[in-house]
């Protein structure tokens, strides 16, 4: 089993009964999903992808990829939540943080039209400048603002550099299969295209052409991606909660929120871990947070927000648990030097791995957040390859959606992210808009 449950912090908090307790209601939440029969099943593509997912268009991201790392310095991935967060967790997790900085044969990797910021997309123009550039626009619907804008911008900045003929090999773009208007206009101009499912939510779609494109543009194995998602969908393969390690997760996630435990914190002792934590973020958020209910999904990288909301989480409101995923092999090594004179009487360290370190800080931070009254999920990771984040983001998923019907709730909707859309569509003058754009406006100037 490549995630290991470590239930040994939550001693205390969540009681063996309870568990056994909740045995019933899990079975009907797995069924639920693996019969297809549950709220949105709709969107429940993403459930059998690891197996069913297209061989054909697989072939062709691998050779797209191979084409971009030829003519590319740069590849600009265009895309805004589910549509950049999977990809950039992953070259983040398996490659590195800093991997535009990496010495390596693969092309700088960075992601735009995730914001509406003026100085990141003259920045990134600017870092463009006098080099080969390829660009992965990345949006289901093809008509969200921000990846939209920055799409215009990079399209005609490449027919600029290389005319409508070489601007077309540097376009690649993900999208509806059929409906949508960028894959109207993508056939039209020639671009390569590619497709997010139409039963897969954006915030579900990592291991679609979505996420794979980009990833194998870093040179991530997606075979050993793709392998790790199969081997949990075998592995996870049956309600029972000895062996469903996710749906166990999901029970006792389900437990500590109806205790009042309504914010989950994603613990990471790893930088690599930091845009793994904003995938989670989003898709935890998207799918529990509706109808008044859900439980807040937030997160830090320890040892480094130990040292800001460490205070808080020690001893501020006791509505959080955490849970923390623990990498064993991170792939590297390094040894604590001695330093003869000892001025930061830290002698009684050197000889010992930073690692070894590490994970003593997570131990500690794990017993003194109990003696804190902060519950904590263990999961062990055996190392930060290809196959184990497969393996891990499909954990994730699928508890995720289960934990969604735990609670009462549509995991694959996402009717509140509409509202601020209208808003600004209202006041930035969209035609159709004009009584809802008076009625803002009157609302703006009395505050
Ligand atoms: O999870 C979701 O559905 C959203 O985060 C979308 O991915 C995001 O809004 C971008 O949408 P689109 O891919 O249609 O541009």
């Amino acid at each position: 089993m490549s995630i290991k449950l470590n239930e040994k912090f939550l001693e205390g908090f969540v009681g063996a009964h309870e568990i056994e307790y909740m045995k019933p209601f899990a079975e009907v939440a797995f069924g639920l999903l693996d019969k297809g029969v549950g709220q949105g099943n709709d969107f429940h593509g993403w459930y059998t992808l690891p197996e069913d997912y297209d061989k054909e268009e697989f072939a062709r991201i691998k050779v797209a990829a191979e084409k971009i790392k030829k003519s590319s310095d740069v590849l600009v991935v265009i895309g805004i939540g589910g549509s950049y967060l999977g990809a950039r967790a992953a070259i983040e997790f398996v490659k590195s943080p800093l991997y535009n900085n990496l010495k390596k044969d693969t092309p700088d990797i960075y992601f735009a039209g995730n914001n509406i910021s003026t100085t990141a997309l003259t920045e990134l123009l600017s870092i463009c400048e006098g080099r080969d550039i390829s660009v992965n626009v990345i949006s289901k619907s093809g008509t969200t603002t921000e990846p939209a804008i920055a799409f215009r911008v990079f399209k005609s900045l490449l027919v600029k550099k290389y005319g409508e003929g070489g601007a077309k090999e540097r376009i690649f773009v993900t999208t509806d299969k059929a409906r949508g208007t960028l894959k109207k206009f993508s056939d039209e101009a020639g671009y390569e295209t590619f497709v997010v499912p139409d039963n897969v939510g954006g915030r579900y779609s990592v291991l679609t052409a979505v996420g794979l494109l980009p990833i194998a543009c870093a040179g991530v194995d997606i075979d050993a991606l793709m392998q790790g998602a199969a081997d949990a969908k075998r592995d996870y393969s049956t309600a029972d909660l000895d062996k469903n390690t996710a749906l166990r997760y999901a029970v006792i996630r389900n437990i500590l929120v109806r205790k009042g435990k309504n914010s989950e914190i994603l613990v990471g002792y790893e930088p690599y871990m930091l845009m793994l934590n904003e995938w989670w973020k989003q898709l935890y958020g998207e799918s529990s947070g509706k109808d008044g209910k859900g439980i807040f999904p937030n997160s830090v990288i320890f040892s480094t927000d130990l040292h800001s909301l460490g205070q808080y989480i020690q001893a501020g409101q006791r509505n959080l648990f955490e849970t923390v995923i623990s990498v064993e092999n991170s792939g590297a090594e390094f040894t604590i030097p001695e330093d003869p004179a000892n001025v930061d009487g830290l002698n009684f360290i050197s000889g010992k791995s930073l690692d070894y370190v590490n994970k003593t800080a997570m131990l500690a931070t794990l017993i003194a957040h109990n003696d804190g009254g902060v519950p904590n999920v263990l999961l062990e990771l055996s190392d930060r390859g290809a196959h184990s984040l497969g393996y891990l983001f499909y954990f994730f998923e699928l508890a995720c959606a289960m934990s969604g019907y735990l609670l009462g709730v549509n995991p694959f909707d996402q009717p509140g992210v509409e509202a601020y859309k209208k808003n600004m569509f209202a006041l930035l003058g969209k035609p159709g808009y004009e009584d809802m754009k008076s009625a803002l406006e009157k609302r703006i100037s009395d505050k």
